[in-house]
């Protein structure tokens, strides 16, 4: 049997970066990943496969589609009849995945990194070594480790009523692989899934209609910039429903039929595709985690502390099968710290600086407390708004909707939130991150130089705007 010190099982960001770093810090690693994308193994979790990637990929090819044909005109840029090839649109979408996931093999043999192939589940705990079983395609080995990190992910959730099956009712790698527009496209969830791919098939032509139980729109983000964002989305052409009960749900030979209660209504909606995106479960099923004692919730994530232990020794958890929000940059970082504290350094990890990134027309990006959670908590805050509209960077661009919004202590200036909605703001909200894991002060951004011309002196004026002193506002 081989013997590793470190066996990560799961190679998706959070994986086979515990990996590559477990491997740089000197230990003998291998990670165990059981993807199959076009009948072959393929490195890299949602998160390369089916999830942030391609998504990505794809808002931009829509993207660059919708600037054609709505706004590149008045750029004096003209062009008859634009088409999109979507089965081009795809293919380039696929050909980015593959290079990604074979670079993750690249990286693994640079760090000499043992790649193992097939479905993980725990067999015992004995002599202070944890043995796998790995099922490869049906054939059968058993490996063996002194640390174990579980990095397994997580799955779509199916609504109870129908299930999906990528033909007609979607879930996230249905709606990355259409090969066509569908003409209708509802959308159950009107979270981050629903509103990216809900905006990819809304720019190529579909009518998008977003169905959504929550009374309010994106209740986790501040509610100003969601406010804003929903505003562009409506004018955009989505249509959104909040406080919507989805009632049964028919699945025909070429549309669904969706029934829901809306405003005290019944409604019917006949789709030709239903895209379901109503949060995700973790992939515990099948870890056989009962064989060692690991212990799981009752909604079936592995339990871990503030450090990703679990509840037995050397066996360790991150990424989306884990407490915290399911990001990819987190599950990476989770991944470094736990092989590095398995190494005997300390390294941190602070939840309230992780950034949260909407890859919508206009984007939307935050990092730390909102307004609304300030006032819950009864922390007396200043706020300094600055809007892209008179930026020249972004007037030059075409794009000049929203504003950013920084929330600083009243008593001690530091940085305590950073709202942004707008052009790029995926980009900058970095330096929002920056600052407040250097604990810095509203003043010390607003006596920072800023490029100009740049979308980042949107920032800048934010934070004079803190000690109302914005210059061009
Ligand atoms: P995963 O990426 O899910 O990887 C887990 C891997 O383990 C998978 O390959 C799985 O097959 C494998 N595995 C599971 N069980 C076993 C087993 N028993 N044996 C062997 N292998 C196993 N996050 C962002 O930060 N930014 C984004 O823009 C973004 N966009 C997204 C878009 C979509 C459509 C989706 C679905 C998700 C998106 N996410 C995004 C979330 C992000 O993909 C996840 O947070 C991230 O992939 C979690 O990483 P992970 O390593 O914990 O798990
Ligand atoms: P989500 O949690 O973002 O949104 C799910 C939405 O569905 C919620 O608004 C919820 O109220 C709603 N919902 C739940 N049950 C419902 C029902 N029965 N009927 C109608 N609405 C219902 O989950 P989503 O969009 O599936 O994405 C999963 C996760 O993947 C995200 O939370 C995020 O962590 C990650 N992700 C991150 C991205 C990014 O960082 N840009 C992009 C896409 C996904």
């Amino acid at each position: 049997m081989q013997s590793f010190d470190i066996i990560v099982i799961g190679g998706g960001p959070g994986g086979y970066v515990a990996a590559i770093r477990a491997a740089q810090l000197g230990f003998n690693t291998a990670c165990i990943d059981g993807y199959i994308r076009d009948d072959k193994y393929s490195l890299g979790g949602t998160c390369l496969n089916v999830g942030c990637i391609p998504s990505k990929v794809l808002l931009q090819s829509s993207e660059n589609y919708a600037e054609l044909t709505h706004s590149f005109a008045e750029h004096g840029i003209s062009c008859d009849n634009p088409q999109i090839d979507i089965a081009k649109m795809i293919a380039r979408k696929d050909d980015i995945v593959n290079k990604n996931a074979s670079g993750i093999s690249f990286l693994f043999k640079k760090n000499k990194v043992t790649e193992l192939h097939g479905w993980a589940s725990f067999k015992t705990a004995e002599n202070g070594k944890y043995v796998i079983s790995i099922d490869d395609n049906g054939s059968a080995q058993e490996v063996s480790a002194t640390h174990v990190i579980v990095a397994t992910g997580s799955n779509s959730r199916h609504l109870p009523q129908m299930p999906t099956d990528n033909v007609n009712i979607l879930d996230n790698e249905g709606a990355l692989n259409l090969t066509q527009t569908p003409k209708e496209l509802c959308v159950i969830g009107a979270g981050v899934i629903g509103l990216e791919m809900g905006s990819v098939w809304k720019r190529v032509g579909a009518n998008v209609t977003i169905l959504e139980v929550a009374d309010k729109f994106l209740s986790t983000a501040d509610e100003e910039v969601a406010k804003e964002l929903h505003k562009n989305l409506v004018k955009s052409g989505l249509i959104i429903k909040n406080s919507v009960k989805i009632g049964e749900i028919v699945n025909g030979d070429n549309q669904v039929t969706i029934n829901y209660e809306h405003n005290g209504e019944s409604h019917k909606l006949v789709a030709d595709k239903l895209l379901v995106s109503i949060g995700r479960v973790p992939n515990t099923v099948g870890l056989n985690a009962e064989a060692v004692g690991l212990k799981l919730d009752d909604r079936g994530f592995i339990v871990v502390d503030a450090d990703c232990k679990t509840n037995l020794p050397n066996l360790w958890a991150i990424g989306d099968v884990v407490r915290g929000p399911m990001l990819a940059h987190k599950a990476s970082e989770e991944g470094i710290i736990v092989a590095e504290r398995i190494a005997g350094q300390h390294p941190h990890f602070d939840f309230n600086t992780v950034p949260w990134v909407i890859y919508t027309n206009p984007e939307l990006a935050w990092v730390g407390k909102t307004e609304q959670q300030l006032q819950a908590e009864g922390i007396k805050y200043k706020k300094g708004k600055a809007s892209f509209m008179a930026n020249g960077r972004a007037l030059g661009l075409g794009n000049n909707t929203g504003f950013v919004k920084m929330l600083a202590c009243e008593e001690t200036d530091r940085i305590l939130g950073v709202h942004m909605v707008g052009p790029f703001v995926s980009e900058l909200i970095s330096e929002a991150v920056v600052a407040m894991e250097f604990m810095a002060s509203s003043e010390d951004l607003a006596r920072i130089i800023h490029a100009h011309p740049s979308l980042s002196e949107v920032t800048h004026e934010a934070a004079l705007a803190c000690d109302k002193r914005q210059l061009h506002g």
